[in-house]
């Protein structure tokens, strides 16, 4: 594992710990790696009215984006489940689709091993912002 590897599922742990997920009990923590280097984090942020609930992975993304980062090349995800590799949800592949389909994913499990997939690979045929131009 590259040092910037090891930072970004050690970030992603972190900010799982920072869950605020009172209504499910199922914290979840993301990690994004810019492309100049940066690491930015998120976790779920649930609220009473549950639909507005914010997942980790978009949590992450509006921080990025809010500091001037719209270029990313990797992302890792974690979440409580110790026997399996999880995924994020369907909204958040599209969500960081927005930003190119060149990600690596990492998922994470809680002792830090993950799987290294991407988000072409979890969100084939995408529907993305190169489908609006028109010709
Ligand atoms: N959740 C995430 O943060 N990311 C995902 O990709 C899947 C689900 C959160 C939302 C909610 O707070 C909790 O996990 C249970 O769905």
């Amino acid at each position: 594992m590259t040092d910037k590897v090891q930072e970004l599922v050690s970030k992603c742990l972190q900010a799982r710990d920072m869950a605020y997920c009172p209504y499910s009990r199922f914290p979840v923590g993301a990690a994004i790696l810019t492309a100049d280097g940066a690491i930015i984090s998120g976790c779920n942020v649930e609220n009473a009215s549950y639909g507005l609930t914010v997942c980790a992975e978009r949590t992450a993304i509006q921080r990025a984006v809010v500091e001037g980062h719209t270029q990313f090349t990797a992302i890792a995800v974690t979440c409580d489940i110790k026997d399996r590799f999880v995924g994020p949800c369907g909204a958040c592949r599209q969500v960081l689709m927005e930003f190119g389909s060149d990600w690596t994913v990492y998922l994470t499990k809680p002792d830090g091993s993950y799987k290294k997939t991407s988000l072409n690979e979890l969100l084939p045929l995408a529907f993305s912002p190169a489908d609006l131009m028109k010709n």
